[in-house]
């Protein structure tokens, strides 16, 4: 039987400056003795979880860091240097790229993926806390949008958040903790500043559990993820450069299905179409579009072409959401 512990009951009026302090005391209390697994996904939900868990419960928290092979350039080591210098917790790293990229094999279906991942993320899970001995609680970083687009709620299903969608019902722990499910996104950035989180990691743009995987449209391969990597990092650097890093709520590539025709020295190419996405939002059930600066958007088109010769083409996604969603898939 799963338990999963609430938040919101402290007060009807409960006040975000609060939030931390009352939910330590609060997990304190629930978890006492017992250990806790947290899944580090590299986001802030997952990073603000773990600060408030660990300050909860210390050294009875270990962190686990999946690599499923979806993440961002740099992503995985990134965040195991930012967890190393900020937080007095266990981190185990977990390389299982080749395990979910056979999972993935031959997967078009979005929600299909979305559910695979969210699946094999419980059972890696499951796997690792059992060589650590008696695990109580798993951790989890769901935020409120997640439970409402995931047709909690009283609300219809918009894609299956693999937090939440994907979660298997023998989950094989005690209980489920989801210390955030009640914010939204500002919210648990608040928190995780009251937290004394560095601010670059609480600033850092969301990246979607499903990591990569939602981002390559169609069926995955290592050859189209690590394509998807250099040309997302080439637009994030080129961000980074313009001084926007902050200022735009969500930006990232995607590698589209489509293939066009193109020219290089004289030949005629057929080769990939990259999209480039960036949204403004204050809770990311609506968005729309960053006015990213043209001159940007062309030298990242630029470098993209000119640095991965399997792209010859880069176009600007333009849609607000709703209708369209943040993510492609
Ligand atoms: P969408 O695409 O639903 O995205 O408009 C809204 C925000 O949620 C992120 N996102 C996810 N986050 N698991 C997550 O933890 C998921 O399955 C997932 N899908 C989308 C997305 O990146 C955006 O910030």
């Amino acid at each position: 039987m799963r338990e999963i512990i609430p938040v919101k009951e402290f007060s009807e009026e409960w006040n975000i400056s609060e939030f931390a302090e009352k939910s330590i005391a609060k997990y304190r209390e629930k978890i006492g003795d017992k250990k806790a697994l947290c899944a580090l996904s590299g986001g802030v939900d997952s990073a603000v979880c773990a600060a408030l868990i660990s300050k909860a419960i210390g050294k009875n928290l270990t962190c686990i860091l999946v690599d499923h092979g979806l993440m961002r350039k740099n992503e995985v080591d990134d965040v195991v240097k930012v967890f190393r210098e900020n937080f007095d917790v266990e981190i185990k790293f977990v390389d299982r790229e080749a395990h979910f990229l056979s999972k993935l094999a031959g997967v078009t279906d979005p929600e299909q993926k979305r559910k695979i991942i969210g699946e094999e993320f419980i059972r890696v899970f499951e796997e690792e806390a059992k060589k650590l001995g008696k695990i109580d609680y798993l951790v989890q970083g769901t935020i409120y949008p997640d439970i409402v687009e995931s047709g909690g709620d009283g609300h219809k299903t918009v894609k299956s958040h693999h937090n939440v969608g994907g979660l298997p019902e023998d989950i094989g722990f005690e209980g489920l903790i989801e210390p955030i499910r009640d914010l939204y996104k500002d919210e648990v950035r608040a928190v995780g500043l009251d937290l004394g989180l560095p601010e670059r990691l609480v600033k850092r743009q969301p990246f979607p559990g499903p990591g990569l995987a939602v981002r390559v449209l169609g069926e995955l391969t290592k050859e189209k993820l690590d394509l998807l990597r250099e040309a997302d990092f080439i637009f994030r650097d080129e961000i980074a450069k313009a001084g926007l890093s902050y200022d735009i709520s969500q930006y990232f590539a995607v590698l589209t299905n489509l293939k066009s025709v193109g020219v290089s020295s004289d030949e005629r190419t057929y080769e990939k179409v990259i999209a480039l996405r960036a949204v403004n939002t204050e809770n990311f059930m609506v968005a729309e579009v960053a006015k990213v600066p043209f001159e940007v958007l062309t030298k990242a088109s630029k470098r993209i072409t000119d640095e991965i010769k399997e792209v010859n083409r880069v176009v600007f996604d333009i849609t607000n959401k709703p209708p369209s969603t943040v993510e492609w898939e």
